[in-house]
């Protein structure tokens, strides 16, 4: 008789969806090929903050493809947090019995951004492996300052090599330095793989995100197949810092805040807690209704209100507390009907209180048959009545330690479904009210 309600409750929940915020700016197209395009970036001179964040969409490519400026740079995703995902070359260098096959020392000029030290590495995977990386650091003099970092990896049999661990046999792994927005690599070998060539026929070099990095046996000769890899790249805007742009109200937008960059120079934006959108965009950052949102849990046990940048919990009435989970919650204020449901389920009525039980089911019953203003909520007998079967099958315990659950699911579908509306059809307040008086073992 309850419980389609809850079912009710679940559908309504599942087509409620995370709410649209604006990405680009009016007018502007949002995507290349599969890629979103977010502001500041843009695919025109108008829908781009500026010349930094022109994007070229390629649509010789199926799906097209986006590249920064007019560079050859592609990528596959830019996110607000102030990072571009693209797939970068990897160096080879590879031999048979005849001598060297096949090598290639790939390089990257970003001149407006740099490689993200926080998010990648730098790898050499062989067994008779020489690799190096040579860049520049943005952040350095006028002449740009080199940078040089190398690594080393040997082994003359297979077995020598962990299957899971990079750490100078078969694969060397090292950090970045932050500011590196040009780099090449090149990768040698002392001896030409003789000797291993049926395990280990190339040597390789790449930077790499490290999270979607895991060294096993099998790529020393896996890599053969694999032409690039996921690597990081940090962007911020311009060349000043929030401190030096703070009095440029062009710098972050409405609801959000300034901060300065792990990595780099310029600076970025960020919605405020509690907003969320794009924080580069004139209105970009929209309060986030956390009652509704599905990627948003709010910690509200029972009822939750949005509020412009948060939200409050509240209880039903009958219930108290701070309705919030881990906290207070909302419990359920003993009534009556509980009360004498308890006594009656428990089979503990005795001499001493066989009385006072008659008189309190007396004015039970009186309450259950008031009409019109007096009557008791739908919600509050369907509490009470679940209150009650509670108590009926589990005697020995007391009322507030089972129910939580249940409680939860009734009043949530309640408040969704506007269930007081519902109970306006006399028929299921009707059939409440008699499984009530039947379970109390009275009749009328
Ligand atoms: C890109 O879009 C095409 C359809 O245009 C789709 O088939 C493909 O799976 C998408 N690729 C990715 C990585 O999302
Ligand atoms: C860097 O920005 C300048 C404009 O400031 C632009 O001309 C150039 O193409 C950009 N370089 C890259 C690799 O995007
Ligand atoms: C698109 O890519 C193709 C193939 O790389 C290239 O030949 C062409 O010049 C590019 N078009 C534009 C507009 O950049
Ligand atoms: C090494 O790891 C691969 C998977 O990456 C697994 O197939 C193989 O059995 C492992 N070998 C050993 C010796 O643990
Ligand atoms: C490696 O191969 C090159 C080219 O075939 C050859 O000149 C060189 O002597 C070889 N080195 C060793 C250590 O075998
Ligand atoms: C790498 O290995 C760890 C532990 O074995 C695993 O949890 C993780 O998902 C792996 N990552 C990738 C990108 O394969
Ligand atoms: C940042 O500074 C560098 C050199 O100091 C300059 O080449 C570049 O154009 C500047 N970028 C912007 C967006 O002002
Ligand atoms: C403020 O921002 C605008 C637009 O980017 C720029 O033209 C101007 O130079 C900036 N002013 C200062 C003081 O940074
Ligand atoms: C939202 O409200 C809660 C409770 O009043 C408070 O603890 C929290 O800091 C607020 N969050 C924001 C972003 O204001
Ligand atoms: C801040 O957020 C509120 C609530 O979503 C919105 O009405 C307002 O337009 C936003 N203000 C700005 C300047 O973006
Ligand atoms: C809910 O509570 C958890 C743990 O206390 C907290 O991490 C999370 O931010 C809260 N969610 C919201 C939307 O306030």
């Amino acid at each position: 008789m309850l419980f389609p309600f809850t079912l009710v409750a679940a559908l309504l929940a599942a087509t409620l969806s995370a709410q649209e915020f604006p990405i680009a700016k009016p007018g502007c197209q949002d995507r290349c090929g599969n890629v979103t395009i977010p502001f500041p970036f843009g695919l025109t001179d108008d829908c781009c903050y500026d010349a930094e964040f022109l994007i070229t969409c390629n649509h010789t490519f199926s799906p097209p493809k986006p590249f920064l400026s007019d560079s050859n740079i592609d990528f596959t995703e830019i996110t607000l947090e102030g990072k571009l995902h693209l797939e970068q070359y990897i160096a080879k260098d590879c031999y048979d019995a005849s001598g060297p096959t096949d090598s290639n020392t790939p390089s990257l000029t970003l001149s407006n951004f740099s490689i993200s030290d926080a998010d990648n590495i730098f790898v050499s995977i062989g067994c008779d492996t020489v690799a190096s990386l040579y860049g520049n650091l943005e952040a350095a003099g006028s002449d740009g300052s080199e940078y040089e970092v190398g690594c080393t990896s040997l082994c003359n049999r297979l077995e020598y090599v962990p299957n899971d661990t990079c750490s100078g046999i078969g694969c060397c792994q090292t950090s970045l330095a932050k500011g590196v927005n040009y780099f090449y690599l090149t990768v040698t070998s002392q001896k030409n793989h003789s000797g291993i060539l049926d395990f280990s026929p190339c040597s390789y070099a790449f930077i790499i995100e490290e999270k979607k990095f895991n060294f096993s046996r099998s790529d020393l000769w896996e890599l053969q197949k694999i032409d690039s890899l996921p690597m990081v790249v940090d962007w911020s805007i311009g060349n000043n810092s929030c401190a030096e742009v703070k009095a440029n109200t062009s710098a972050c937008q409405g609801n959000s805040t300034c901060h300065d960059p792990h990595n780099g120079n310029g600076y970025l934006c960020r919605c405020l807690d509690g907003y969320r959108g794009n924080p580069y965009l004139s209105d970009g950052c929209l309060d986030i209704d956390e009652c509704t949102d599905a990627t948003v849990n709010h910690n509200c046990t029972h009822i939750c209100t949005n509020t412009v940048g948060n939200y409050t919990c509240s209880c039903p009435k009958g219930y108290h507390g701070d309705g919030r989970k881990n906290s207070e919650g909302c419990n359920r204020r003993r009534s009556l009907v509980i009360q004498i449901a308890v006594g009656i389920g428990g089979c503990m009525v005795n001499q001493d209180n066989m009385r006072q039980v008659e008189e309190v089911a007396n004015i039970a019953r009186k309450c259950i048959k008031i009409r019109g203003e007096e009557r008791p909520s739908m919600k509050e007998v369907a509490m009470e009545l679940e209150g009650l079967r509670t108590s009926v099958k589990y005697p020995w315990t007391n009322d507030e330690s089972n129910v939580e659950e249940t409680e939860y699911l009734l009043g949530k579908s309640m408040e969704i479904v506007g269930f007081e509306k519902m109970a306006g059809t006399s028929a299921g307040y009707q059939s409440l009210q008699n499984y009530l008086m039947q379970s109390l073992g009275g009749g009328r």
